[in-house]
């Protein structure tokens, strides 16, 4: 079934069966698992040739007809990670010389990634404070080509409005490109606010069972098969097996995002509640600072959530070693919860200056709702408190 014939189609329905082969007789239910490097190819009259470095093994090619599905974009590409997906997508539009304005509020290793490694190809970013009015457009030079940001943004769960961005992203020829793991194609379709490239770590959400790594990008097909290019040569393709992997997570995609975020508010309704937690950050609560953004662009809030504990780094530390149905781990996304402290993790490169001005102080915890019974976590997290 190739989405392109079936537009008209719903998202649980795409996660299912975008992507499929024709249907003839013994035509598996699943996709088989193509376990090959190389493909039979005598001369150019037989078309592509097929390696699957070059992205193009069959569980590639069907891979990528479903997350453009499920992004609503003209194309799409799995590969080897979340960081690998991202790092593609920036090196596939700068050369040396170039600029990126990127937001302050990036996953960490994103952030390393534009502050260690880019300047040593002479690519050098500026960064923004995303929600100061005119910013990002103060920050553009002559040589800027990306604009990259982050939503929800980890760990503080600030929700950017890319419509803007994109507008002055066209305005000046840039390219936008935000990381949007932490909502899932499921709750947010960043191509239909103006995001040139989409990219997950579909580690998470996407995968939903802790058990491959992989990110995706996503956008039109001039940019991907730019990406494409790029990553033909620097190498990191998404192994068939996580390929197969990947899309089984992806079959119960909606049906998971529909308990994660129906969890993760209840539970910072009920953490609301709880003595010694000084502040619960979901953008499902009405004191949000992005509530009502959430409100208008999300179609889920989402099954992240982090509250502050009174205590500081002790009474965190503490928190998390209690736990016996939650694990302290880091990640996201899995049918497990989840739980860590940015400071010993994603974020452990800052100072705690730097982190304190992300709203991120010691003491903070980020909970990855997982799809256990809601009471269960609510008894597991109310003794942990102590
Ligand atoms: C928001 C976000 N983006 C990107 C990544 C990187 O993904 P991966 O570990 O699949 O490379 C992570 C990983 O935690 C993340 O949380």
């Amino acid at each position: 079934m190739d989405h392109d014939t079936t537009p008209a189609l719903r998202r649980s329905t795409l996660g299912i069966h975008a992507g499929e082969g024709p249907r003839e007789p013994g035509t598996p239910v699943v996709p088989p698992l193509v376990q090959s490097a190389t493909f039979f190819w005598g001369d150019p009259a037989d078309g592509e040739l097929r390696y699957s470095r070059y992205l193009n093994n069959p569980n590639h090619l069907a891979l990528a007809k479903k997350l453009a599905a499920l992004e609503g974009t003209e194309a799409a590409l799995a590969l080897a990670s979340g960081m690998a997906a991202m790092s593609m997508a920036l090196l596939a539009h700068v050369e040396a010389g170039s600029h990126i304005v990127a937001s302050r509020y990036l996953y960490g290793a994103t952030q390393g990634l534009l502050s260690g490694e880019l300047p040593r190809r002479g690519v050098t970013t500026t960064f923004v404070d995303p929600f100061q009015p005119g910013a990002w457009e103060a920050a553009i030079r002559p040589e800027t080509r990306v604009l990259l940001m982050e939503t929800p943004t980890n760990p503080s769960l600030r929700i950017l409005d890319p419509r803007p961005l994109a507008a002055l992203a066209r305005s000046r020829g840039l390219v936008l490109v935000s990381d949007c793991t932490f909502a899932s194609p499921t709750n947010f379709r960043g191509a239909a606010h103006g995001i040139d490239i989409v990219v997950q770590s579909a580690t998470k959400y996407l995968g939903g069972h802790s058990d491959l790594i992989a990110g995706t990008v996503a956008g039109s097909k001039a940019h991907v098969d730019r990406i494409i290019q790029v990553a033909r040569l620097y190498g990191p393709a998404l192994d068939p097996h996580a390929a197969f992997l990947l899309d089984r997570g992806i079959r119960t995609l909606d049906v998971r995002m529909e308990r994660h975020n129906r969890s993760a508010l209840e539970l910072a309704r009920w953490f609301q509640g709880q003595a010694g937690v000084s502040r619960v950050i979901h953008p499902g609560l009405p004191d949000h600072p992005d509530h009502a953004l959430a409100s208008e662009i999300l179609e889920g809030f989402g099954g992240m959530l982090s509250v502050v504990l009174e205590g500081g780094g002790e009474a965190a530390d503490r928190f998390l070693s209690r736990l016996r149905v939650a694990m302290a781990a880091p990640s996201l996304g899995g049918v497990e919860t989840l739980v860590s402290q940015p400071r010993h993790t994603s974020h452990a490169g800052l100072s705690v200056a730097e982190r304190e001005a992300q709203g991120i102080p010691d003491g903070f915890v980020r909970i990855s709702v997982g799809l256990e019974d809601v009471e269960d976590l609510k008894s597991d997290f109310a003794s942990a408190l102590g």
